[in-house]
This record gives structure tokens, sequence and C-alpha cells, in this order.
């Protein structure tokens, strides 16, 4: 079954590798993209556009860890790779009456832009999010791509990959003098193309849109040979909470690929997107504490907007980190 046949049904599937994946995103009209591998070419479907999410609390969460890793990565003097297999189109209108907003980031970017913080992780994205938009106002979000942009130094090293060619498209423009490490092609196919990078250190954050069975066919079945390209990589997978069952499969599989933590921001919602969790190879030494420090403090920032919130890390950190973990 395809992501065509699947469209607008909502069920839980179970798929053959053993991990139910949930079906939440939906949108009418479906991409349709030939994109280009090594040595084939592929059809790849895609219903989501992340413009109708940009800056929600799913966001906040991802882009938070990614700018504490990218900023732990930059204190030392020798440059980093980063790789996003589904980078979107990068910048995303937020003000209101404008496509796309939906109004998702008024529970997740908004109210954490302007909130005071003596977090440095918070401060600094902060900052970035105030780079894009200085009218003090909140009306731009920049995806991942721009963060990481952002945030490298010039000897930093970056690829961005999107199916979608007006995306990819849209994505280099936004990236002006970074626009050549954008290719339109599968990004699970440039895990194996992009890995191992010459820099030997370097995120790479897979962030699908987990609307086919096939998507975490293809991750469960790419991510073991990218771990063993590029062992040291930081990898930072984002899945969705919609059913648990999905969320535990996905999980014990992960754990048996190597050091994996699991970060996760849960809601008390009963449809629709109910949590936010990335799942972490090769968290780098304290930063679990950093962040821990981050979650305690959002607890009270969004139990307005979003209801009661709920920040947990479980898992695999470095050895004498001194976070406790539970599970
Ligand atoms: C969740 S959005 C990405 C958001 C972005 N990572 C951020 O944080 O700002 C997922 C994107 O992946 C693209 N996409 C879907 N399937 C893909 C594939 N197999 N390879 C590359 N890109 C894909 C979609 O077009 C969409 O723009």
């Amino acid at each position: 079954m395809d992501a065509r046949a699947m469209r607008g049904s909502g069920e839980i599937f179970e798929a053959s590798v053993g991990v139910t994946v949930p079906f939440y995103r939906f949108a009418k009209h479906p991409v349709r993209c030939i994109v280009r591998t090594n040595r084939r070419s592929a059809v790849v479907y895609v219903n989501y556009a992340h413009l109708y999410h940009a800056g929600n609390f799913a966001d906040v969460h991802k882009h938070l860890v990614l700018t504490a890793l990218l900023t732990r990565l930059s204190e030392k003097p020798s440059p980093w790779f980063y790789l996003d297999t589904h980078a979107g189109e990068g910048l995303y209108t937020l003000k209101a009456g404008t496509r796309g907003a939906r109004g998702e980031f008024e529970t997740g970017v908004g109210p954490i832009f302007h909130a005071p913080s003596d977090s440095n992780i918070v401060r600094a994205y902060q900052s970035l999010l105030h780079g894009f938009n200085p009218e003090g106002i909140l009306i731009r979000y920049p995806g991942s791509p721009l963060l990481a942009a952002s945030l490298a130094r010039p000897a930093d090293r970056m690829i961005a990959i999107e199916c979608v060619p007006e995306r990819a498209q849209q994505l280099r423009s936004h990236l002006g003098s970074r626009s050549g490490g954008v290719h339109c092609r599968d990004g699970y196919e440039a895990l194996g193309a992009f890995l191992p990078p010459k820099e030997q250190r370097g995120v790479i954050l897979i962030d699908p849109p987990y609307e086919s069975i096939r998507e975490t066919q293809h991750l469960l079945h790419v991510l073991p040979h990218a771990l063993s390209r590029f062992p040291r990589g930081i990898y930072v997978i984002w899945h969705p909470f919609v059913d648990p069952a999905f969320v535990s499969g996905l999980r014990r599989r992960l754990q048996t690929l190597g050091r994996v933590c699991f970060l996760d921001w849960l809601t008390t919602r009963r449809q629709g997107l109910r949590g936010s969790g990335l799942a972490v190879f090769n968290m780098p030494y304290r930063l679990g504490s950093e962040l821990e420090d981050v979650w305690h403090k959002l607890g009270d920032l969004y139990k307005d907007s979003l209801g009661p919130v709920e920040f947990t890390q479980t898992g695999a950190l470095p050895a004498g980190d001194p976070l406790r973990i539970r599970g």
C-alpha cells in the first residue's frame, strides 16, 4: 500500500517491520515527486506541507535541541558537518491572514519568543529567531536548515535534502550563499551518499513527515548503515506521539542500534499531535543536564497556552553525565 491509497484514512497500520505507524498528517493534494538516487529514479508522494505547522511546539522542541547541539559543536575550532534529510522550504510566514498561518505557532514559538530566560540554549534560540524578525514581532519562522545556516561558521558545512522541487528551490533562495548544499533527492538515500563526512564530527537531522508505512521502514532500514558509516555522528530523529504502540515499537528498534536517548515533550491533548519525541544517538556529554534545565522552565511557560506539559529524558547518556535518567 502506498501513500495515495492510505491518504485520508487516519488509521493505524501495522507495518511489516513490526512498528505501528500513525498517519496523522494529511493534506488533500499529495505532491508526486521523482527523486534522484545514486542508481535510479524513485517516486515519492508527499502530502505533508510544513508551512501549516511551522513554529508549533514540536518545532520549538526539535529546534532547541538542534541549536544546543550545533552550539556545542562550535565550542571547538574544528569544522562541523550538518545533514538535514527532510529540510523543507526553510522559512515560513506566520503573520496572521497569510498562507500557512494556522495558529499552531501561537502555542509553539509564540510564548518563548519574548520570554525572559537564564538558559544559554533558550537565549541562543531566541537570538536566532530575533535575527529573522528584526521588527521585534513574530512574523517569520526559520526551519531547521536556516537555523543551522545561521549557526554555521565559514568552515562548517551543511547539506540539506528536500524531495519536492519547488520547496528545494525556495530553500535555495532562502539559503543564499549556502544554497549549493541543497539537493532535491530522497533524504534516506542521501544518508548513504553523504556519510561519512570528511569533518568527522556533525549532526544528522532526520525529520520525516510520517505519512507512509514506507517511512518507518526506510528509516529503520537505512539507519544501521548510516550509524556504521559514521558511528560518531550525532543523529536526531523526530517522531510524533499519536499512538503509544507506535512510539514503543519504534524505540525498541532504535535501542538495538546504539546509544540513544529519548527527549519527549508531552501534552494532555487527546487528538492530533499529542507530543513531540526526539531520539538522539550519541548525545554529547552534559548536554542532557543542560537541556533538563530548559525543559524544567518551559513547563511553566507553556501551561497557559498548551495546557499541562511534561518533559522527559530517558535512555543512554555518556558515562559520567550527572543527569539522572528515568526508564
Ligand atoms: C517535517 S518537514 C521538515 C521540517 C524541517 N526539518 C524543519 O525542522 O524546519 C518534512 C519535509 O520533508 C520533505 N520530504 C518528504 N519525504 C521526503 C523524502 N523522502 N526525502 C526528502 N524530503 C522529503 C517534505 O516535502 C517536507 O518538506
